[in-house]
């Protein structure tokens, strides 16, 4: 089916930037104020170099106003926050969550919290939630043992007026599922697969969503095939895939190099799950080896800085060629969540290590 485009749809993309292009596809009043930097919009480039493919696509979500995709759910998320009033907003976090609520909450002129991991946060994400003036809490352990911290302290006793901006709350998916849109913008149509590195697995979900409300309005005529990609040791997700139980199995102890996704009980597993089941896609895991591989790879091949968790999408890219689930003329796109300067300590001990 040809792409149906509406008058509202073309008018109201040509009056905004980014992700508020799409409001038409949000579940937002038009007059809305919005807390915005001009999010999305980010660029879509081939990696023919690395890939000898003039299908392979890396979107480069590190272009965004703090760095990474999450500033697409932020904008959206603290726009919510700000029109229903509340105090500030809170969040558990590996490091970009942590630096897109800070920025935002701060052009909002809201409070903003946020728990993280001790030890388990890169230095580029630590420094922009104290730059955007954050009120940092840390507590042992992973991911998981901050975010638990966030549903008992703040949730669940409802201390201070507190607006929880963690991925399961839905106005962040309805930012993130604008990548979907701009893929399609870009390209014409879907592309054939999509490469999304999964940690609590809200992006893949909400990138899903976007491509699948395309398809039924009518804006384009297939869907892509989702593949997430974890960390060897931190992929909960494959495992529960591979195995096919009804239920989550758990890493109680999730360790890699690739901080952002170092992730043991991802909230939004079940409807990662279904997004590669419908698609009729796939989870990887990739070691900690092929992900700096990729990373230092993309840097030295085609000048693209991703972060440790987005090179791990190229890493993937490559094992899916290798077993035959992509080909090489399919057109594909990766996603770069993250830009390479949020982890300088990573890039720097791969560069070392990979001269040795
Ligand atoms: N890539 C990067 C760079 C991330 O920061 C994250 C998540 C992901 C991928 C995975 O996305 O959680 O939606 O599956 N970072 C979160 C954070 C957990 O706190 O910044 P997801």
């Amino acid at each position: 089916m040809p792409p149906n485009t509406s008058f509202s749809w073309i008018e109201a993309r040509s009056r905004r930037f980014g992700v508020w292009r799409y409001i038409e596809l949000l579940p937002l009043r038009n007059n809305i104020e919005p807390v915005t930097m001009c999010e999305g919009g980010t660029p879509l480039v081939k990696i023919s170099r690395i890939t000898q493919s003039q299908g392979a696509y890396v979107k480069l979500e590190g272009s965004n106003p703090t760095g990474s995709f999450k500033d697409r759910g932020m904008t959206i998320g603290l726009t919510i926050a700000k029109y229903i009033g509340v105090e500030g907003v809170v969040v558990a976090s590996t490091g970009n969550t942590s630096a897109s609520a800070a920025a935002y909450a701060a052009r909002a002129g809201l409070k903003c919290v946020v728990v993280l991991p001790r030890g388990n946060v890169a230095k580029g994400k630590l420094a922009q939630a104290l730059l955007y003036g954050a009120e940092i809490l840390e507590v042992e352990g992973v991911f998981d043992n901050a975010l638990e911290r966030v549903l008992t302290d703040y949730v669940l006793k409802q201390k201070r007026n507190m607006y929880p901006l963690n991925s399961y709350n839905p106005w962040r998916l309805e930012g993130q599922k604008t990548i979907a849109f701009e893929i399609v913008d870009e390209l014409g149509e879907s592309p054939d697969f999509v490469i999304v590195p999964v940690g609590n697995a809200g992006n893949i979900s909400a990138i899903w969503k976007g491509f699948k409300e395309l398809y039924n309005y009518g804006l384009t005529s297939k869907l892509p095939r989702m593949i997430g990609v974890q960390a060897e040791k931190a992929s909960p997700l494959v495992a529960t895939w591979r195995s096919k139980t009804p239920y989550l199995i758990e890493v109680d102890d999730p360790s890699t190099v690739a901080t952002a996704i170092k992730i043991g009980k991802p909230v939004n597993w079940l409807k990662a799950i279904r997004a590669v089941e419908e698609s009729k896609g796939e989870f990887i895991a990739v070691s900690d080896n092929e992900i700096l591989r990729a990373m230092r790879d993309l840097g030295r091949y085609e000048g693209v800085g991703l972060e440790p968790a987005s090179a791990a999408t190229l890493a993937g890219y490559k094992r899916a060629l290798e077993e035959g689930i992509i080909r090489k003329d399919d057109v594909v796109v990766l996603i770069g969540t993250g830009n390479v300067l949020k982890d300088p300590d990573a890039v720097i001990a791969a560069i070392n290590e990979s001269k040795t």
